[in-house]
């Protein structure tokens, strides 16, 4: 299956098109598959459900950016650095270990827990009823930019209080970022514009202060030593970015397979009371995220029947692990009523996401009022849309519909 480099498979543009396809042959082998990734690194890819658990909660899987470089070096045949990241940006709770993982979260999880984002339930109406109406006046939409994009991004903009008008540069950049090109001058070019616009954004918060969330972190890295600059640049790029690469590809994955299953559709439009453990389905069937959850190896690990050795690149497939029949019996059938319990989705352990509440409240947002005002009909084969290329990312490129209100 695909092409090979010495025995080591290569996640190209093949995987991409259909990445279930390599994970079920791929959770029959071994409990890691040694892997190819498209930026050139060499890495471990674990992708059954059990093992990949297991990875996310085990602290010799490290994530500290700085080994993780080190790492990231030692994969590449030439030894060569890998050119993606400004270092500033790396520098999130995403890519610590504890204790500063513990305590960058800690500054922001008060403002992600279920009760604060539930006081958000009325803007995310607002907003996604406003997005509708533009919709409706157009009949024929690509729903990716029609309401899933915008949605989240306006979202997570207003909360830090972010001005929306350098909106599609940063959706450019971020797109590169996470996997959107394999060019490393690009790469590079994209991780400085955004840092650049990140330490604007803070110096502007800085003279203007107001009472959102974003100057309170302002505060906290003025406020002696529990930010400091270059870890607020990167929580805000962190915040951001997941802002904007995750829901979308959680609202347009489950509007996809709910076009694909009329019988879940039917089932859905009959007893909306069903929409929370359908947003669920969808994360469990069509993760958003596949394998942007890296780790590196801080001595050998015995997984299953292989031993990963120490300093090896360790990615877990979200996408994979919510596929696997020993956890989830027929695991390719798409149902809305399943249990969907442990999906791995939002991660697992200490990094599970922090943004899981606020990622369900706009997937049942947009997809319930989608519902109730319309009847949506693909306008092109869904079976031939094109997905997002890369392996972190599981989301379609587009997704064309016609609109006509019920
Ligand atoms: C972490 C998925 C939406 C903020 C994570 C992780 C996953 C994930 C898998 C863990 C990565 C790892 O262990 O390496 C998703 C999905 C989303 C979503 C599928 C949408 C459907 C959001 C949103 C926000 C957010 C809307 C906030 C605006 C974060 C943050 C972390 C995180 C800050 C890092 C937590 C930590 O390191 O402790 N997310 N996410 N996510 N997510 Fe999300």
């Amino acid at each position: 299956m695909g092409e090979k480099i010495a025995g080591l498979d290569v996640l190209g543009e093949e995987y991409f098109a259909d990445p279930h396809a390599y994970h079920a042959a791929f959770r029959e082998g071994a409990a890691a598959t040694r892997v190819v990734l498209p930026r050139g690194s060499r890495a471990w890819l674990v992708t059954r459900y059990e093992e990949a658990r297991s990875v996310l909660s085990d602290p010799r899987f490290s994530k500290h950016h700085e080994g993780f470089r080190r790492v990231v070096e030692l994969s590449r045949p030439d030894g060569a650095e890998e050119p993606a990241f400004d270092e500033s940006l790396a520098r999130t709770m995403l890519n610590m270990d504890p204790p500063d993982h513990t305590r960058l979260r800690k500054l922001v999880t008060k403002a992600f827990t279920a009760r604060r984002v539930e006081l958000l339930r009325p803007r995310v109406r607002e907003i996604t009823r406003s997005l509708l109406d533009e919709a409706a006046a157009r009949g024929d939409v690509d729903l990716v930019d029609a309401l899933a994009f915008p949605l989240p991004i306006t979202v997570i903009c207003e909360m830090l209080d972010v001005p929306m008008d350098r909106r599609d540069d940063f959706r450019q950049w971020s797109n590169v970022l996470v996997g959107g090109s394999f060019e490393p001058a690009e790469i590079q070019a994209a991780g400085q514009a955004m840092a650049g616009y990140l330490l604007q954004l803070v110096e502007h918060k800085r003279a203007n202060p107001g009472d959102d969330f974003f100057s309170e972190l302002v505060h906290a890295s003025d406020d002696g030593d529990r930010l400091d600059q270059g870890e607020l640049i990167a929580m805000a790029f962190l915040l951001l970015v997941a802002g904007h690469e995750t829901t979308v590809n959680l609202i347009a994955n489950g509007v996809y397979h709910l076009l694909r299953h009329p019988d879940q559709l039917a089932k859905l439009r009959d007893d909306p009371s069903l929409l929370p453990g359908a947003v669920e389905e969808f994360l469990r069937y069509e993760s958003p995220i596949n394998q942007a959850t890296v780790r590196y190896t801080t001595e050998d690990v015995e997984l299953g029947d292989v031993v990963v050795p120490k300093d090896s690149l360790v990615l877990v497939s979200l996408l994979s692990g919510n596929r696997d029949d020993a956890k989830f019996p027929d695991a390719d059938r798409f149902d809305i009523t399943r249990p969907t319990g442990g999906h791995l989705a939002f991660g697992h352990g200490i990094h599970f996401c922090l943004g899981a509440p606020l990622a369900r409240l706009e997937g049942e947002i947009a997809v319930g009022m989608l519902l109730e005002r319309f009847d949506v009909t693909p306008t092109e084969d869904l079976e031939s849309l094109p997905w997002r290329p890369g392996t972190l990312i599981r989301g379609l490129v587009e997704l064309p519909v016609n609109l006509t209100p019920r």
